[in-house]
């Protein structure tokens, strides 16, 4: 059994490992709009899973919710991407057993008090071995989890109140011409989209255009929802879509 649970002097050692920066939760949407009720409704101590549709919100509302706490240390665990043996080993904590590595990680999260998002969970199954006995852990997911005694938002597709629009009208006028431009073409895309297809539709090289994707994504305008594979918000899309005609 590692010496992270059974409390030794090296695990204490071990424990004073910094959040490596990938493990941290980045920072929210610059013009995040809304979510006032959710964001009071989630409660410090215990879990909350917020559930929803892909694309509706949930992880700009965890985020927004651990920016605005600030207290104490914080750890970011994407399920869908990373792994929790690459996670221990950042923490200093090599070898561990497959079969301890939840155990391990649960240890790690409890002793440093670490107050924690699991970003899309896929299932109950996934969590619980991972959720330590006390602290906040938040929790996202495209399905509901019924996790016992845990709080369950469902996180309802935003409505526009004109605010959102506002903001994302500052984040436009901002845009070098490239990135507007993308902004603007891309938005007839419906779904998910890849470089090469926003490359064909700009009449640019992939290279220019993937630059100006990810400006975009930084500017919290466009969603990577993979690797190179973007999508727009719902409203995002609508308001890129009234940019066409200006
Ligand atoms: N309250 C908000 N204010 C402004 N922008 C938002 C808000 N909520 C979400 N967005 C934007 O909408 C996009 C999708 O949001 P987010 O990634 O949080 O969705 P999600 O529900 O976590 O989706 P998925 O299930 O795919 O992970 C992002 O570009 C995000 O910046
Ligand atoms: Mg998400």
């Amino acid at each position: 059994m590692s010496d992270v649970l059974t409390g030794t002097s090296t695990g204490a050692i071990r424990c004073t490992y910094d959040v490596p920066r990938r493990f941290r939760p980045p920072a929210p949407p610059r013009h995040f709009v809304g979510r006032d009720a959710e964001l009071a409704g989630i409660r410090a101590g215990g879990v909350t899973v917020l559930s929803g549709p892909g694309g509706v919100g949930k992880t700009a509302l965890a985020l927004k919710w651990l920016q605005e706490r600030r207290s104490g240390e914080q750890l970011y665990v994407d399920l869908a991407t990373q792994d929790l043996d690459r996670l221990l080993r950042a923490f200093g904590l090599d070898g561990v057993a497959a079969d301890e590595t939840a155990a391990v990680f649960r240890g790690l999260v409890a002793r440093r008090q670490f107050t924690l998002l699991l970003d899309n969970a896929d299932s109950a199954d996934q969590v619980t071995p991972l959720l330590p006995a006390s602290g906040t852990v938040l929790v996202t997911s495209r399905v509901k989890l019924d996790l016992p005694e845990a709080q369950e938002i469902e996180v309802e597709p935003l409505t526009d109140d004109g605010r959102l629009g506002q903001l994302l009208d500052r984040s436009y006028v901002e845009l070098p011409e490239r990135q507007a431009r993308l902004y603007r073409l891309c938005a007839w895309e419906p779904g998910t989209f890849g470089v090469p297809v926003a490359a064909a539709i700009a009449g640019e090289p992939d290279c220019d255009v993937e630059d100006a994707l990810d400006d975009l994504v930084e500017k919290s305008l466009l969603t990577e929802v993979g690797d190179y594979a973007f999508r727009f918000h719902d409203l995002v899309r609508a308001h890129a879509r009234t940019k066409r005609y200006q």
